[in-house]
């Protein structure tokens, strides 16, 4: 009886472990399809990112040559641009030349409406030449040929000798200009580049004032350079406006206030050249509250 009961429990054991072992096989028969199908799609997934480097390897070739081609094609820009400009000066420059001559004894010979052509004739060439010299800048600069000669000077008397050619222009409306200049070490700088840094911020600084406004100009030490400040009553920057201003021929919502000409290439070169100096320029604004331009130059150490 005993033995019966053992012999009936063993075959119960046994069972249980066919069943277990049952159960087992089929997790590991589902284990495979597991591996298989994970082992599949990493072949997969292998080949499409084997794809995607192909093609990311062929766009960064086609980038590179469309890049090449870019450029190639914008030296050429400015060399056409450069040699355009460079041609048309002289033929332009007679005009304006032959026009300012007939202009000096033109009242006692000329009639009203034949004087007012005259002037138009004078006033055009003149802007069409400072456009001409603007793009001869733009592509000299863009070409890398801005061949500076850096001396260390003084940024104070470069200054004041182009606050007394811009007096006459802003004494027509009631501007006035302000100077406040700080003992500093001299900076390294191209006179005649600064030169044109400094004329397009006064130009612009009167232009874009109304009348019977103030000019501060001041210079300042920071940070190891020159520091040049341009602060007007003008109508201001606006936020809008302001990423734009250093662009090319940007002429934004400020728009001169006595007829004078505006082609909106000045501070592009005047970033262009501040750039070349390892400087900075910038602007500070409270739209309808002025607007303040400043440059920094690297001192002479
Ligand atoms: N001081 C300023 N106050 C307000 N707006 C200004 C001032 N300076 C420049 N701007 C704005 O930025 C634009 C670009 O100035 P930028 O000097 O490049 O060109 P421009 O003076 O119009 O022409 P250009 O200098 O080529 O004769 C101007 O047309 C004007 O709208
Ligand atoms: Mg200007």
């Amino acid at each position: 009886m005993n033995e019966e009961k053992k012999y009936r429990e063993l075959e119960k054991e046994i069972k249980l472990l066919q069943k277990k072992l049952k159960r087992s096989e089929a997790n590991r028969f589902q284990l495979q399809e597991i591996k298989d199908s994970n082992q599949s799609l990493l072949n997969k997934l292998f080949i499409d990112l084997e794809e995607s480097s192909h093609t990311i390897k062929n766009q960064k070739e086609e980038l590179e040559t469309s890049n090449k081609e870019l450029f190639e094609l914008n030296q050429l820009k400015n060399k056409f641009l450069g040699m355009a400009a460079h041609d048309l000066r002289n033929p332009l420059g007679s005009i304006r030349g032959f026009s300012e001559i007939l202009l000096e004894d033109a009242e006692d010979a000329m009639d009203e409406e034949q004087l007012k052509w005259l002037r138009i004739i004078y006033k055009t060439s003149n802007e069409m030449l400072s456009l001409l010299n603007e793009l001869l800048d733009i592509s000299v600069i863009e070409s890398g040929k801005l061949d500076l000669k850096l001396k260390p000077g003084s940024l104070g008397e470069l200054i004041d000798g182009r606050v007394q050619i811009y007096q006459k222009v802003a004494a027509r409306k009631k501007i006035r200009f302000h100077t406040t200049f700080a003992e500093i070490l001299q900076p390294l700088f191209d006179e005649n580049r600064i030169d044109q840094v400094v004329d397009n911020l006064l130009s612009n600084a009167i232009k874009f004032s109304p009348l019977d406004t103030d000019i501060y100009i001041s210079i300042e030490q920071e940070d190891g350079m020159a520091k040049v400040n341009v602060r007007d009553q003008g109508p201001g920057i606006s936020e809008e406006d302001q990423p734009k201003l250093f662009g090319e021929f940007q002429k934004l919502s400020a728009r001169p206030t006595a007829n004078e000409s505006s082609t909106g290439l000045g501070l592009s070169i005047v970033k262009k050249i501040i750039d070349a100096h390892k400087g900075e320029i910038w602007v500070k604004s409270t739209p309808g509250a002025g607007a303040t331009f400043s440059f920094t130059l690297p001192l002479d150490k």
